[in-house]
């Protein structure tokens, strides 16, 4: 099949693969709560006629294509949703407050299943495997880890994967990435510093937390603008602060929370290091003490295996034009495909989504990011033809 059919047939189905993301768009379900989500994967599988194993990595589904008499790739989709409170006005808009598609994740989950639908079609042709994975916890919950340690790029062995991310920084009609590097590593940040709470009448019975909050957030921004060398790429942002309720009291606590991204693991650690250091000695110096924890889970950076991207690119050229295909600078987003591409070559594309008419070129993350559902279809073509062909490749 060539490029420009498989965007044929995706755009054929384009109504069914809108309609499936706008019945996940309504119901948001956030990490590792993806009940419902995860029952539509299943089902829609069942009426294709698609062997799956669920559950994988608690609400994740693995399915797989094909006649196993061969070599084996995995596409990948994220099915999970944020804790934003919608504000778009879409007719489609989440129906549970609180909660909300704001990272595009069921367009993801939507286009893989779209592309399972065409797979299907074409199953005879399938000389080897398709594994779809639809993985939980993207955001923060590291579903992807979790698949990984479950299996899905084992038995049989992955050999290259590919996942897309909907950019509202391209138009409709674009795609990019680049070879290595393309995400970021990242962790969040959580500190508490504490003095001794008091009236605010009389602060020196009190030890000022609030004061040395402020010193330790001025401190930590000199990490990057001093220490780091230029060129290698770092964030420490505090991004919550919380202390006191009343204008003459003196809180005894304050709650800060932020996030520390690297492109290399390496220096990651290394700012995660610099962050305890100049906290805990900068908060010592005001008489104060910190608790500094990371939790969760440091998500490496995503790492594009560089002739899998060449190999991409080319299909995203052939589907899109090649002036449509951008080679894009590294972002200091992280996302959990890096857990992936850890252990087996691939590449993860952003599908651009703007369109200045429909009004959605607004960042992830934000309560009223939309979508410009014209991408859906290309995404799946790429899906389908990124499969096809690299399962041609090596052979
Ligand atoms: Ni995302």
């Amino acid at each position: 099949m060539t490029t420009e059919q498989a965007h044929e047939h995706a755009t054929a189905i384009k109504d069914w693969i809108v309609e499936i993301r706008r019945r996940l768009h309504r119901r948001p379900e956030v990490m590792y709560e993806e009940v419902e989500t995860s029952a539509l994967v299943r089902d829609t599988l069942d009426e294709l006629g698609i062997e799956y194993r669920s559950p994988v990595a608690r609400t994740g589904v693995l399915g797989w294509l094909g006649d196993g008499n061969g070599p084996c790739v995995a596409l990948r989709a994220d099915m999970d949703a944020l804790p934003i409170h919608e504000e778009t006005e879409v007719d489609f808009r989440s129906e549970i407050d609180g909660k909300m598609h704001a990272c595009g994740h069921d367009c993801h989950t939507a286009m893989l299943l779209g592309a399972a639908r065409l797979l299907k079609d074409r199953e005879s042709e399938i000389h080897g495997t398709v594994k779809l994975l639809f993985q939980p916890a993207e955001e923060g919950g590291a579903g992807g880890k979790l698949m990984t340690e479950e299996g899905v790029l084992e038995n049989p062995a992955v050999e290259r994967i590919f996942g897309l991310h909907v950019w509202p920084e391209l138009n409709t009609g674009e795609a990019g990435s680049r070879a290595g590097t393309f995400l970021a590593a990242s962790s969040t940040l959580r500190m508490t510093i504490s003095g001794k709470g008091g009236h605010a009448a009389m602060p020196h019975l009190a030890i000022d937390p609030v004061q040395a909050t402020a010193q330790v957030i001025t401190s930590l921004q000199s990490i990057v603008s001093r220490e780091a060398d230029p060129l290698n790429s770092g964030v420490v942002s505090i991004t919550s602060i919380h202390a006191g309720e009343a204008s003459n009291v003196i809180p005894p606590e304050v709650a800060l929370r932020g996030t520390v991204r690297a492109l290399t693991m390496e220096n990651l650690l290394w700012l995660q290091e610099r962050v305890r250091e100049i906290a805990t000695a900068v908060a010592s110096a005001h008489r104060c003490e910190v608790v500094i924890e990371f939790p969760g889970n440091d998500y490496p950076p995503t790492v594009n295996d560089p002739q899998t991207w060449d190999f991409a690119r080319r299909l995203a050229g052939d589907l899109l034009g090649e002036e449509q295909v951008k080679e894009i600078p590294p972002v200091m987003g992280g996302e959990d495909f890096a857990y992936y591409t850890e252990k087996v070559p691939g590449c993860f594309v952003a599908l651009g989504i703007a369109n200045e008419e429909k009004g959605t070129g607004i960042s992830v993350h934000h309560p009223r990011f939309k979508v410009d559902e014209d991408a859906l279809p290309m995404g799946t073509a790429l899906h389908v033809q990124f499969a096809l062909e690299m399962l041609d490749q090596l052979r």
